[in-house]
């Protein structure tokens, strides 16, 4: 079956995280993805957080599968010329270089233009345009800088960041989007052009309901589902909101069985307006479904802790896994606290690819998480990471160059 993506070539210049996300995404939809590292080094994460000596690292293996490996040093004039070749025979060049190192290189983006005028630039840099421009960033900074760790935490404690990877992989999906975008476009104006994804532009645009929040709180002085509501204070920015569901359901997560030694005995648990009758019933207190301060959705939000605090002494009657069925049944939205050793045993999820099982010839066997969306006629099938070079020759014959050549470029220190 052919693939949606089949005849791109990515010239993929990434490295760390945020790059290769984007990249192993184009990968998974079928482009022909050709990643350029420096010989003898390669990404730096094949070497960081290894957990087998002298072996590809999880962290690049489970960002780097579907792509080809070459080894150029784009510094050496004859790797230059690699590059050159490599430029006029792709579609898109991908970079997350720190700002400024492609231009240094000497491919500015006149310079690329020069050499394929269809040639989409992408790039992720920390920030865009403005004060910050020149800096390098990391996950965690685009996450403070975004707006995701002033609104994360508890309201009496410090900034929060998550565990989940808005930065770099939430700013990969964002470049990718963008990159299949400028491909459309080229195919009706003919032309290449520029894709940025700054990080903290993709972290706030993921934090896009705390700024709906920050100036409903600039009009009203108050938001009555936040947890600083009825009793807390309002300062002049959006607080942190602990676990409140950040909608118009009002949310928290609650203890479950189990919870005294299981640190994820937890279930989150939403008090959909719709279903309210049912959740009095399952609590047993149904003389709330009728009683005028619980009966409505605004005659609750001043009592929303209270509420919590009784439906928790049922689900601390129940195992997460329990509850989940009991509240399925009446259709109450809710969702268990999920640890990864619980997801990676998860059969449905290896069902359905996006838990998969790789080989890798110097790690063995190890679990990835696969192409997160499902296209009905361009299936994923997840392939290994390349090793360092791996594809190095037979790139260079499809570019035109003879063994000889290809051994004088390597004597030569440029491959
Ligand atoms: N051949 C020769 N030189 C190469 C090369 C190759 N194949 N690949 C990379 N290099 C060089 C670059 O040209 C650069 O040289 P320069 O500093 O002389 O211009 C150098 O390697 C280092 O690149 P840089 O991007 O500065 O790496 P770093 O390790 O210092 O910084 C980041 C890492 C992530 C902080 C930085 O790349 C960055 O801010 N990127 C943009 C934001 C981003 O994506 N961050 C998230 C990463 S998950």
């Amino acid at each position: 079956m052919s693939k949606a993506l089949d005849g791109v070539r990515i010239l993929d210049f990434t490295h760390v995280q945020s790059g290769p996300t984007c990249t192993q995404l184009l990968a998974w939809f079928g482009a022909d993805v050709i990643k350029v590292e420096r010989a003898g080094a390669g990404d730096i994460t094949r070497e960081q957080l290894r957990d087998i000596p002298d072996v590809d690292s999880l962290y690049f293996t489970m960002l780097n599968h579907n792509k080809r490996s070459v080894t150029i040093d784009t510094k050496n004039p004859e790797g230059k010329q690699v590059l050159e070749a490599l430029i006029q025979k792709c579609d898109v060049l991908v970079e997350n270089f720190a700002p400024g190192a492609l231009d240094r290189m000497g491919f500015t983006w006149e310079r690329i233009q020069e050499l394929n005028p269809r040639m989409i630039v992408a790039s992720v840099k920390g920030f865009g345009p403005g004060p910050y421009e020149d800096c390098k960033v990391y996950e965690n900074v685009a996450q403070c800088a975004g707006g995701a760790a002033s609104t994360t935490g508890f309201d009496d404690g410090p900034p929060v960041v998550t565990g989940a990877q808005i930065g770099d992989s939430g700013t990969g999906l964002h470049l990718a989007l963008g990159i299949v975008t400028a491909l459309y476009q080229r195919t009706h104006s003919g032309r290449g052009q520029r894709v940025l994804a700054a990080m903290q532009d993709g972290v706030l645009n993921l934090c896009r309901v705390k700024l709906r929040d920050q100036q409903r709180l600039e009009r009203t002085g108050v938001m009555k589902e936040y947890p600083q509501y009825p009793n807390g204070e309002f300062g002049e920015a959006v607080p942190r909101a602990g676990n409140a569901s950040g909608g118009g359901q009002p949310g928290w997560i609650l203890k479950c069985k189990g919870w005294e030694t299981d640190p994820n005995a937890y279930i989150y648990f939403i008090t959909q307006a719709p279903v309210w009758a049912k959740i009095c019933n399952v609590i047993g207190k149904e003389e709330w479904a009728t009683d005028a301060d619980y009966a409505t959705p605004a005659a609750r939000l001043p009592h929303l802790k209270d509420i919590f605090a009784e439906i928790e002494r049922w689900t601390m009657t129940k195992t997460k896994f329990e509850a989940m069925q009991i509240l399925n049944k009446y259709d109450i939205p809710c969702g268990p606290i999920l640890s990864m050793k619980e997801i990676a045993e998860e059969p449905s999820l290896r069902k359905t690819g996006t838990i998969v099982e790789v080989d890798h010839p110097t790690r063995g066997k190890y679990l990835t998480v696969g192409n997160p969306i499902k296209l009905s006629d361009s299936p994923t099938e997840v392939t290994r990471s390349p090793l360092l070079g791996e594809h190095t020759d037979e790139v260079m014959a499809e570019l035109g160059y003879s063994p000889e050549q290809v051994s004088a470029l390597r004597t030569a220190g440029a491959i």
